[in-house]
């Protein structure tokens, strides 16, 4: 496993972190039969596979139903310090109830202290004109967190969030459907000392053979994941290694949160991680991307 400092956190984390949301709540969309929430013991078992990879940073958050009380007991099996915890606060919150909903993650997660906590999508006015970043401060100069970090969709958000002096760490979607973060905000962030956690290398799945099953909204998409696919095989890749490789390069310095949830997929993300993509290869990819941001944008598709 490589292993990168995340912005001026003082962290070294490795490269492929977890993003857990896939542990504790029907998400993405499945095959028909299909259940969505993985067996808990089955979750445990993949997130103690991963730490013995060297996997050391996990992602989740409040609003992921059962995926902190999940992370909590793999934790306590492993037994071991040095893996660090990401999660997240929802807007619109007093200082009273953000102080309770970092109290019950910690109760949760059964850790006393926060690596990082992230403003949960945050809108670019929440980030000018909100008093959360604030009341984080304070929670970390009291010792209850460690770093503090915005989660977010879109540019505006990404660029609000790096005009203010408290995040520490942002975390964006960066996929070869959707590259509108590699050009301007990553480097402009990396400058900044800022650490980037990248998400959706698999932009939900619709980088895999799970596209056929999007509806004929998302067609779009699917054509798109099926020309990547044609790419991905040419340099004798499956699609969701090409894909997360492309990530991995793409993203810099970057560390790349990947939404797993079996033995099999954790195995298939660990040997893609293994090499970057050739220069051309990378370049290539840049004609995957859709400029229509609304297209690539999860919270814009119907109900999967
Ligand atoms: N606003 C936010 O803060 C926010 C928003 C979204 C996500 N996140 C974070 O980012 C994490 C990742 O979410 P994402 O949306 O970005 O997901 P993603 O990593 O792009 O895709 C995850 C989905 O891809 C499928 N998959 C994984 N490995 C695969 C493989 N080797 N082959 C085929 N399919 C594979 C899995 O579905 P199946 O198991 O069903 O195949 C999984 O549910 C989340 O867990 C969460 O921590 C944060």
């Amino acid at each position: 496993m490589r292993y990168r400092k995340l912005g001026k956190t003082g962290f070294s984390v490795s490269l492929l972190a977890l993003g857990t949301v896939e542990l504790g709540l029907p998400y993405g969309f499945y095959r028909p039969g299909e259940s969505g929430i993985p067996d808990p013991g089955e979750s445990i078992a993949m997130l103690l596979a991963a730490f013995e990879k060297g996997v050391n940073f996990l992602d989740t958050a409040p609003a992921y139903g059962e995926s902190e009380t999940i992370l909590g007991q793999a934790l306590q099996e492993w037994g071991q310090p040095g893996i660090r915890l990401a999660t997240k606060i929802g807007m619109g919150k007093s200082r009273e109830e953000i102080r309770a909903s970092l109290r019950e993650s910690r109760r949760r997660l059964q850790c006393e202290v926060l690596d990082l906590v992230q403003l949960h999508n945050p809108t670019a006015e929440e980030l000018r004109i909100g008093c959360e970043l604030e009341l984080l401060q304070a929670e970390k100069e009291e010792g209850g967190i460690r770093a503090i970090g915005a989660s977010v969709y879109g540019l505006e958000a990404a660029r609000a969030a790096l005009c203010r002096p408290q995040v520490e760490v942002l975390q964006v979607a960066l996929n070869l459907l959707d590259q509108q973060m590699a050009s301007g905000i990553l480097p402009r962030a990396t400058r900044c000392g800022v650490g980037i956690l990248v998400r959706s290398a698999l932009l939900k799945g619709v980088l895999s053979d799970r596209r056929h099953c999007l509806p004929p909204q998302l067609s779009a998409l699917a054509d798109a994941a099926g020309r990547a696919e044609k790419w991905a095989r040419r340099r004798n890749l499956d699609l969701p290694a090409a894909a997360i490789r492309f990530c991995l390069t793409a993203a810099g310095d970057s560390v790349v949160l990947l939404g797993i949830r079996s033995r099999q997929e954790l195995d298939a993300a660990l040997r893609a991680a293994e090499e970057d993509l050739p220069p051309e290869a990378l370049e290539e990819a840049g004609s995957f991307h859709i400029p229509d941001s609304s297209l690539t944008d999860p919270r814009t598709w119907p109900a999967l």
